[in-house]
């Protein structure tokens, strides 16, 4: 499929996509997010990808946030019909993912685009990444999940602090946190990311994504996260999958998966 906002691709399994605004620092309008969400349908449906990466087009930034220019005729309704289509139809469809979604994260990654990398499974961050939540600024509040899912990465105090400031942290920092697992050079960005989402790939697929379901149900109020693990824990017993990786443990030789 071809987008007017994205670059993608698939290479080796890895679907790459690109949020390609880089004169409005790939801010998310409408457009982007409507054509991130059927990218995200792709990752689920398209059996050619098995994990994905998400990053941004242009040396400055991942992504600058909610695209500010539409947001001055909007009132209460249509503000809350923005979050809950987002979160819907997007962010919370990454988190979701069966797959592995990782944000690589090039640059500014504010409000929106903060909060786009956190619903991904988890972060690498290049040394010139800056991270924020500064809708506060706006007179806004983060609308795509950032309340809930940066207290859950980096705990209460220090989210509120970064929310109420509008504080931009470096990824040195951001890492410190929690908030990012690796910080790379711009150039070795991409590659270290698809170093370890090749390490994913070799493993059981059927593992991995029970294992983001499991994580995922730790935070959801409707389930027992733990009752949730041994759930899927059984699901994973008799498949061909887990005779294909315990059959190869007990034969001393590598899984297939
Ligand atoms: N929405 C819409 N347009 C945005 C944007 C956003 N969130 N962030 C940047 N842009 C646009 C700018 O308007 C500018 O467009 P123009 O060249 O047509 O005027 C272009 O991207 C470049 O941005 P600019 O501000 O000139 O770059 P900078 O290097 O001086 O500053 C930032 C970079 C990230 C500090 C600054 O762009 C910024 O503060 N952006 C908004 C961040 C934000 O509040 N995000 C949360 C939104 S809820």
């Amino acid at each position: 499929m071809s987008y007017q906002t994205l670059l993608t691709s698939i290479e080796d399994g890895i679907f790459v996509i690109t949020i390609n605004r880089p004169d409005k620092l790939n801010a998310l309008n409408k457009t982007v997010i409507e054509e991130l969400s059927a990218a995200v349908d792709d990752v689920y449906s398209n059996a050619a990808i098995r994990c994905a990466v998400i990053t941004g087009a242009g040396p400055k930034a991942f992504v600058a946030g909610a695209d500010i220019s539409e947001f001055l005729s909007m009132g209460a309704t249509d503000g809350e019909a923005l979050a809950r289509k987002g979160q819907n139809m997007l962010f919370n469809k990454i988190e979701q993912s069966p797959k592995p979604i990782i944000a690589a994260v090039n640059g500014f990654a504010l409000g929106g685009g903060c909060e786009l990398a956190m619903s991904c499974h988890f972060r690498l961050a290049s040394d010139n990444a800056k991270f924020g939540q500064p809708e506060v600024n706006l007179g806004l509040i983060p609308g795509y999940g950032g309340t809930q899912r940066l207290v859950q990465l980096i705990g209460k105090g220090k989210a509120m602090e970064l929310m109420m400031t509008a504080a931009m942290i470096d990824a040195n920092e951001a890492k410190q946190l929690g908030l990012v697992n690796y910080v790379t050079t711009v150039e070795e960005l991409i590659p270290k990311t698809k170093e370890l989402l090749s390490t994913i790939m070799s493993k059981g697929p059927n593992a991995v994504a029970k294992v983001i379901a499991s994580v995922n149900a730790y935070f959801d109020s409707e389930q027992n996260g733990f009752d949730a693990e041994i759930k899927l824990f059984g699901e994973c017993f008799g498949t061909d999958e887990m005779k294909e990786g315990v059959g190869a443990f007990l034969e001393k030789r590598k899984a297939n998966f």
